[in-house]
Formats: C-alpha cells, structure tokens, sequence
C-alpha cells in the first residue's frame, strides 16, 4: 500500500473525527483479510450489526472483508495512520510491529483444544498480552477464535520427514518459520490474498490453516492432501486505533464496548462448529484426500516439534510463556525432553 494512500485515509479519518458535532455519523472501517463467511468474517458482521443497533445509528461500522481494503502487512500500517479504526489479525502477525509476545500463542501443541485456550484468551495471561499494544497507539479489545491447523501440501504427510525440503506457506511470525525449519522444510511467508495463486502455480507446495479457511479459500481445490494434524493455533485480536477510541463520546463507546462483548461471545461460540462444517464440505467436495493421523504419527509431529518451544522462549518472553503454560497445564519444554 502506498503511503501517500494510507495518508489520505489518515486525513479523511481526522475529518471524521472532527465532524462528531455536526451529527454525522461515526465511521468505523474494519478491515480483515478473510471471507465473510468464516469464524472471523461473520463475527465481524454481527459488531457491525449490534454497534449501529445500539448507537442508534450514530455509529456506521463498514467491514471490508477478503483483503478488499487492505493486505495483512498494510491493514496494520492502516490502523496506526488511522485510515481504518478496527482490525482482527491473525495472533501470527504482531511480530512486525514489535509485539512479538502473541506468537506464543504459534507455538506447536501448546493448547490441547479450544478450553485450555481460553484459559489464556479469557484471562490475566490474554489482557496483559493485550496491553503490549498500548505503547503502538493501539488498543486490544478481544480476542476472538479461529481453531487448529492442518497441514495441507500437494504430496500426502504422514510423519514430519514427509515434509522435508518442501515449501510451505506460513503468515509472518518467527515461531512459524522455527516450526517448519523444525521440520526440515522451506517456510515462504506470503499474505493471505497471495496464498491460493501460490498453491494453485506451484510457488509453494502446501501450507497450514484451520478448515475454515482452507476451505472459503478454495485451497482444497489446489491441494492433493490434508493431514489433520491439528498442531497449533490461530486465532485474532480485535484491535482499535487507541486515539480514535479513546476520543469517542464517552456513551458511545460504553454501547460499542458493549456490542464487543457481545461480538466476541459469538464468535467464540460459532468457530469449532464453523470449522467442522468447513471439513464436512471438505469432504464432501472429494477434491482433496484426508488423512487423519494415528496417535503415534501424532506423537511424531510432537517430538519434531516441541524443541521450538525452548528455542523461541526468549523471543515471545520466558515469563509470559511460564504464565501460559501455569495457564494450560502445558509443560511443553518438559514434554521436549521427555519425548
Ligand atoms: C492467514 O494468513 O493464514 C490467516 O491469518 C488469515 C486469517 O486472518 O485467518
């Protein structure tokens, strides 16, 4: 995106603020960079719904979903110019903006299924992770799930040496790369819009998502196999430009927090559902074989992969990631030096 772009945005957000005497309404723009018709996309359609409802149409929320607006790297930039007000990242793309703490949640097997994710989402653990966007003049609101990923790749996996010396699409966190470096194959970072044309020509040979993106993507169509390997996590955090928040009528933004926790209620409760709906279409559409792995196939994948947790504890913080696993009951270093 070019500045110049993101610049104007920023000066056309200005003039919005300035025009809350004048009765007009409050624009919210939220961009994200999935399918409106995902965990993430609808979630973001009932906000809209609930925050006009509420401020009694003093609010306009327009959501601009599939990389319309903005790619992954430029949504970011565009939220702290200001051009848009509200994002959902990916918890895997914080990195960039020196917020490195949210790949722990990237970290292979560290939740063992939706419960013990909350137990960091929902709590002391997930605010504080929050508050580290306060210094970026950005403010966390919630975080909203997605589920656990599978590896889909044009050859079939079966245990991790399948997988050497094989591209594969990750988003932009550090512990993603470690993770495919853990086995042996080659990590292409690449946003989101790009990934299907890239598994489509060849660019990369398979990728990791949650079913529901895999399968609004079209990426089924593009990819031979799917192994369900369930290996880790992604899930987003609802973010607001801090000064366009806080300078919200003081009414308006109790409505709006209001409506945010309703959102967020939502969309936790429709994403394990919308993801196995997302398989069953998967299936159903017989263009890819899937495999779902045996426990020691699994058991495989764990001991590739748990070494990333002591190899990346000082980038996502020793503390907070002692405070995760207290959170979860994970012992994930320990676990490495068992397997
Ligand atoms: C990805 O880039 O694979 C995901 O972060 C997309 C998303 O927002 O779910």
């Amino acid at each position: 995106m070019k500045r110049r772009h993101l610049l104007v945005g920023a000066l056309a957000c200005a003039a919005s603020l300035s025009a809350y005497a004048a009765d007009a309404p409050i624009v919210i723009k939220f961009s994200h960079v999935v399918a409106t018709d995902t965990p993430k996309g609808r979630a973001a359609e009932f906000f809209k719904k609930v925050a006009e409802e509420y401020t009694q149409g003093r609010v306009k929320v327009e959501v601009y979903a599939n990389s319309t607006l903005y790619k992954d790297k430029e949504e970011l930039e565009a939220l702290t110019l200001g051009a848009v007000q509200m994002l959902a990242p990916s918890l895997a793309k914080f990195g960039p903006l020196g917020v490195k703490e949210f790949e722990a949640f990237d970290l292979p097997f560290i939740f063992d299924g939706y419960d013990d994710l909350h137990k960091v989402t929902q709590g002391p653990v997930g605010r504080q992770m929050l508050d580290k966007l306060e210094p970026k003049g950005i403010r966390g609101l919630a975080y909203w799930d997605n589920g656990f990923k599978s590896f889909s790749a044009n050859f079939p996996i079966r245990k991790p040496e399948d997988m050497k010396g094989k591209k594969f699409r990750i988003q932009s966190s550090k512990v993603l790369d470690a993770q495919m470096r853990a086995l042996s194959s080659l990590p292409q970072q690449m946003a989101f819009s790009e990934v299907y044309q890239a598994l489509q020509t060849g660019v990369v040979d398979g990728t990791e998502n949650p079913i529901s993106n895999l399968y609004t993507q079209k990426m089924h169509e593009v990819q031979k196999h799917l192994t369900l390997t369930d290996h880790g996590y992604l899930g987003y955090a609802v973010i607001v430009n801090k000064a366009f928040w806080e300078g919200l009528p003081k009414d308006v933004r109790a409505q709006l927090d209001k409506a945010m926790k309703e959102a967020t209620e939502y969309a936790n409760s429709i994403a394990k559902k919308d993801n196995e709906d997302a398989l069953a279409a998967v299936k159903a559409s017989g263009r890819t074989e899937i495999y779902t792995p045996t426990k020691a196939e699994r058991d495989a994948f764990k001991k590739a992969l748990f070494p990333v947790h002591s190899q990346m504890q000082d980038r996502v913080g020793r503390d907070l990631l002692e405070s995760v696993y207290k959170a979860t009951g994970c012992h994930c270093i320990k676990a490495a030096e068992q397997k």
